[in-house]
């Protein structure tokens, strides 16, 4: 459930027309509801406290589905600890106020310097993804005479999710080490005084919609779990990444919360792990939308008709990298018998189209749409190809709203280039 609905005709987030909100900051701009992202905090928090295994379980928000200060501010207020994956996003959760202790740092390829950083930042897991990485760790760690608590990620070899370029989990995936290895390391792990090796970690994928590989990973770690505690090792949490699914549309079947929880704490009971999850997209997406206006209506004498919109790839790149679904809503309710279009962006590439033969009422140069479930991997994957400006976020909370991230000027966009001396 979200909160953009459409009242007498108009679509609103919570109570904040779009169209004023448009008039205001100017399109295209994304915009996030408080009430949803907290709402989808809070459906999770009680599907997990709602059993035993998995009752005070962290949550800690996938930074790079959306890293929005204030959108992880929301967040951190509520409880939510954030997975990370760069210097960076450390960064930003820690400005946002998510406390170290609940910044889980993962990723296939942290560097020297990132390590480091997150050791003087005193974050509560390090995610080692290989042996070249725990080696890596290990230097840095002795070098600062310190002794991190690290998880071990496990390639459970079952990949899943939306596409092909989203899972990670599988066998051929650049991402954690497999079963045996995973056992082998953290022994090896266990034996240095600069590790502290305190659990498993995977991820397989994301947009997942089906429990089953999930349950079949998650089996999996219970497993390693006793066969290393079989060896006298100490394992006592288990982080279970993210990649649940979301639906993008009305009519969509995604496992619930509900569901999920059940699942996990079922393969979990008797374990006595501390259970650790990454949620980016359940959390976000659907809480966010992008409102764009309609630049001109292109008619073609074979009656195609082009929706020329002014968001583009750039801003929205979801379709043209994955293929992916967006709901496409006019922001006033329109009247008519709807009309296909082929909804496109003013990129100079074909890639820039975000649907096509799409049926919708019969739209006008200048009326406003919004794509839904555009809260996660959306803003933080737009660039400024085709020299566009980043797209503004605003969020909002109730009839309150703030723009928390501006719309840079070209005068700002340009700033951080020089021209080379011999120009
Ligand atoms: N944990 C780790 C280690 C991850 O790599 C990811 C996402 C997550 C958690 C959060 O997954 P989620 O709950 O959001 O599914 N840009 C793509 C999605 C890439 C996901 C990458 N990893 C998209 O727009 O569909």
């Amino acid at each position: 459930m979200d909160h953009f609905d459409y009242r007498d005709g108009a679509l609103h987030a919570e109570d904040v027309p779009l169209a004023d909100l448009a008039e205001a900051v100017g399109t295209p701009v994304y915009v996030y509801s408080t009430a949803t992202l907290t709402r989808h905090y809070r459906v999770l928090r009680q599907a997990l406290d709602a059993r035993a295994p998995l009752n005070g379980a962290l949550i800690a928000f996938a930074v790079k589905a959306n890293s929005n200060l204030s959108v992880l501010a929301t967040l951190a207020k509520l409880g939510c600890g954030a997975d990370t994956v760069s210097e960076g996003e450390i960064r930003r959760a820690l400005k946002a106020g998510v406390p170290a202790d609940r910044i889980i740092f993962s990723g296939v390829g942290k560097t020297d310097r990132e390590l480091a950083f997150a050791l003087s930042a005193g974050v509560r897991q390090i995610n080692v993804e290989s042996p070249a990485e725990l080696d890596r760790l290990i230097a840095v760690a002795a070098s600062k005479s310190a002794s991190p608590e690290i998880a071990i990620r496990v390639n459970p070899r079952i990949g899943a999710g939306g596409h092909a370029k989203i899972t990670t989990g599988g066998e051929g995936d650049k991402f954690g080490v497999p079963a045996d290895e995973a056992m082998a390391l953290y022994a090896r792990a266990s034996a240095s005084p600069h590790v502290t090796p305190v659990g498993l970690a995977c991820h397989i994928g994301s947009q997942i919609t089906d429990l089953s590989p999930l349950e079949a990973a998650f089996r999996l770690l219970a497993e390693i779990t006793r066969t290393l505690r079989g060896q006298g090792l100490s394992v006592t949490r288990l982080d279970l990444g993210g990649g649940l699914g979301v639906p993008y549309s009305g009519g969509a079947e995604t496992a619930s919360p509900t569901d999920y929880a059940a699942m996990t704490a079922r393969v979990l009971e008797g374990l006595d792990v501390e259970a650790a999850f990454e949620p980016g997209r359940l959390l976000a997406a659907n809480a966010g939308v992008l409102v764009s206006r309609v630049i001109q209506i292109t008619e073609r004498a074979d009656g195609r008709r082009f929706l020329v919109l002014d968001a583009a790839m750039n801003d929205l790149v979801r379709p043209a990298m994955y293929d992916a679904f967006h709901e496409v809503k006019p922001v006033v309710a329109r009247a008519g018998e709807p009309v296909a279009y082929d909804i496109v962006g003013p990129v100079c590439e074909t890639g820039d189209t975000f649907a096509r033969g799409r049926a919708l009422p019969p739209l006008e140069a200048g009326d406003l749409v919004v794509f839904t479930g555009a809260g996660a991997y959306g803003a933080v994957m737009s660039s400024e190809y085709n020299t566009r400006p980043l797209v503004p976020e605003v969020l909002v909370d109730g009839a309150d709203w703030a723009v928390v991230r501006a719309r840079p000027s070209y005068d700002e966009m340009l700033a951080g280039e020089a021209m080379a001396g011999w120009l």
